[in-house]
């Protein structure tokens, strides 16, 4: 029987801002087979940040064709699906044509910052964040969905047909997949919208009515691990149950084994998410960090204080793409290894504005200190100095809110970056924890997917790897109070 269940493995889809991959996970939280996908954003405008969802679904497609070739050849038996994937993006769809109206509107797209200001200015931010532990930010999907009710003739036309669907990427994925049988979202996802009441887990008629969203256009909330309807057949010959969905960043958290409450991680991706499991009942921050739902699992459900970065991998892939100094992100790590220090050079990187704690989506990226001995390595540093320098602030949030944290389990592809792992333990003056399995998202979800096929009784019975690369502070506080004052004068240069 053992033998048996070794040939068992759940796909997980993991769709993020820079690539979908899918995996196979079998119930030893094992990786067996793999496939990945690039994804590139457009910016149509200044601020605007735009996918195509079109692109999303077809690359979604062939990583799961993928992956389910190779289970084909090698043996596995695949038993069904989950999703983690990019938060708040937002998507209509016209549900009868099964057409999308317009080009997904990214998480990091500023288009509605001078809507959310005005919002502000007419004293809605308390209770919005009452409601949804949230703040009046153009990072969440509300002023996007409703940004595209008043700009959009085509979404406005489905509105009035009563065929306009909103969903954030699970939701959108697990309608193709199911071929317009279900519209549905999980309560991680929904718990970024700015929509969703965060203690009913019900969407909330009040803030339905400040965004100006009908309700009919939003899909049903489930439970992060739930059943939530077949895949087509006839898009991969095998009726695979969807059992899970769950934003990136909660997955991320789950894959680290932060099931209980205390627990840290911080993710490295395109952006950088920092979670606090607070437990069963959500945590509110004094400090301008988020609370939202970290998972919700056979009737419970978890919270989190989160802090948002908006750019972390985003600055290498700049320095990659619009500056031509790398070709490769992982040279970043040579070329700050190069150099004693960062020879007084910061990078701000406020390209899409500053999120937690600062919430400024008007401020804009600047590079600092530089003399004419300044070179690409001194810039490289930079960008991989800001990651750390930000994800200080965000500590210094938590710990503010009354967090105790004794050491940050990070994940994400910068982390591949030992470098980088290492100015965070120093500068964070904190033991940072490199799992050796860096799939987290993606095996967080598989995770969810297992509690629903009964593979694991609950959470608590999941054997989390605690396989880690441990890195320890061995910076000396003078050092380190030396390039946080730096940092803040930098910041101070760009905030508004
Ligand atoms: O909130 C946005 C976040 O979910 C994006 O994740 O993996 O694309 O950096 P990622």
């Amino acid at each position: 029987e053992p033998e048996l269940k070794r040939q068992q493995a759940i796909l997980s889809i993991d769709q993020g801002t820079s690539s979908s991959r899918a995996l196979l996970f079998n119930r030893d939280g094992k990786v067996v087979a793999v496939a990945q996908q690039e994804l590139d954003c457009v910016y149509p405008d200044q601020g605007w940040v735009e996918q195509d969802a079109e692109l999303i679904w077809l690359s979604v497609l062939k990583v799961c064709r993928q992956v389910l070739a190779q289970a084909v050849q090698l043996g596995i038996e695949v038993l069904g699906v989950s999703i983690s994937n990019q938060r708040e993006t937002t998507v209509l769809w016209h549900k009868a044509k099964d057409k999308v109206l317009a080009p997904a509107i990214v998480w990091q797209d500023r288009r509605t910052a001078d809507y959310c200001q005005q919002l502000k200015d007419q004293g809605h931010e308390t209770l919005v964040q009452q409601k949804t532990g949230l703040l009046l930010d153009p990072y969440f999907s509300a002023s996007k969905i409703q940004w595209l009710l008043t700009h959009n003739a085509d979404v406005l036309q489905a509105l009035a047909d009563n065929e306009l669907a909103f969903g954030t990427i699970d939701s959108f994925l697990l309608w193709r997949l199911t071929s317009g049988q279900v519209h549905a979202t999980d309560t991680t996802n929904a718990s970024r919208t700015l929509l969703l009441n965060l203690q009913s887990l019900n969407w909330d008629q009040e803030l339905l009515q400040l965004f100006g969203v009908p309700e009919q256009i939003l899909p049903a909330v489930k439970q992060s691990a739930d059943t939530y309807g077949l895949c087509d057949t006839r898009l991969f010959g095998l009726a695979l149950p969807v059992l899970a969905l769950v934003g990136d960043q909660q997955a991320a958290a789950l894959g680290q084994g932060c099931i209980s409450a205390g627990s840290l991680k911080s993710t490295y991706g395109t952006g950088c998410f920092a979670l606090l499991n607070t437990g069963s009942s959500p945590l509110f921050s004094k400090h301008r960090l988020l609370t939202t739902v970290a998972f919700t699992v056979q009737g419970q459900t978890f919270y989190a204080l989160e802090g948002a970065i908006f750019v972390a991998g985003a600055a290498v892939k700049w320095l990659r793409d619009q500056l031509g100094v790398i070709t490769q992100a992982s040279e970043t790590e040579a070329l700050a290894q190069s150099l004693p220090d960062n020879g007084g050079v910061y990078l701000v990187p406020a390209f899409t504005g500053l999120a937690a704690p600062h919430w400024q989506p008007e401020a804009r990226a600047s590079l600092i200190g530089m003399t004419l001995g300044t070179g690409k390595a001194h810039i490289a540093r930079a960008a991989l100095e800001a990651v750390v320098y930000q994800t200080a602030d965000l500590l210094a949030a938590m710990l503010a809110d009354g967090a105790k944290v004794e050491q940050l389990q990070i994940d994400g592809g910068m982390v591949a970056n030992n470098w980088l792992c290492q100015h965070l333990a120093d500068v964070l003056n904190l033991p940072v924890l490199k799992p050796s399995q860096n799939e987290a998202s993606a095996y967080g979800a598989s995770v969810l997917a297992g509690v629903a096929l009964g593979w694991f009784e609950s959470l608590a019975d999941v054997q989390f790897s605690s396989e880690a690369q441990q890195f320890l502070p061995q910076m000396s506080a003078d050092k380190r109070c030396q390039l946080l004052s730096g940092w803040q004068k930098a910041l101070n240069s760009v905030l508004l």
